[in-house]
């Protein structure tokens, strides 16, 4: 794993470390967060995802929510796994009630949130991922807002005081 501590940008080179930066973002969650996962089809956003269900201690974390909307799930704080693949226009994600999603006892990652653009809220933590060559992704945290700015201070100084955290986690 390498670390570019600029960027806030970072590479995975397993699908085991994309799950283990999910954890590491799971235990720093909070109520009513939001996570905009972008990247193209296998880039690793579902791994990311799951990783964060771990963190947030929840146990029955299944499958890809591709063929479904909206999954639901309950640990430390309730994760609603959102995934826009299936959704072409904005009219129908706008139509989704999002607004049911963001509440206080519950963390929000969106696969596909660059087809919400426009009736997404502006403060989130964006997260982009992109395929390198063989099993790399390189993972890019864009935080906006003073909550995500925050956030993705502390897994950057988790990282860079200790870059072996994320083999390190239980
Ligand atoms: N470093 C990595 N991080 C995440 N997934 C990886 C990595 N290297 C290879 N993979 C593979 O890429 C695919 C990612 O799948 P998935 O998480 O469902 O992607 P997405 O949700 O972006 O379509 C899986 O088949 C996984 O085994
Ligand atoms: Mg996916």
């Amino acid at each position: 794993m390498t670390i570019d501590m600029y960027n806030l940008s970072l590479t995975t080179h397993s699908p085991d470390q994309t799950r283990r930066l999910g954890q590491l973002m799971g235990g720093l969650a909070r109520g009513n967060d939001l996570f905009l996962l972008k990247g193209n089809l296998g880039t690793g956003k579902t791994h990311l995802v799951q990783g964060i269900a771990f963190g947030l201690g929840i146990k029955e974390y299944a499958c890809s929510p591709s063929f479904m909307i909206a999954r639901e799930y309950h640990g430390r704080l309730t994760l609603f796994h959102l995934d826009l693949y299936r959704l072409d226009h904005i009219e129908e994600i706008a139509g989704l009630g999002l607004d049911e999603y963001f509440h206080a006892d519950a963390v929000c990652a969106i696969e596909w949130a660059d087809k919400g653009i426009g009736v997404l809220p502006q403060d989130n933590l964006t997260i982009e991922l992109e395929h390198l060559p063989g099993d790399i992704r390189k993972i890019t945290f864009i935080p906006q807002g003073t909550r995500y700015v925050e956030m993705a201070g502390l897994l950057k100084d988790t990282l860079s005081q200790d870059r072996e955290a994320l083999w390190k986690l239980p």
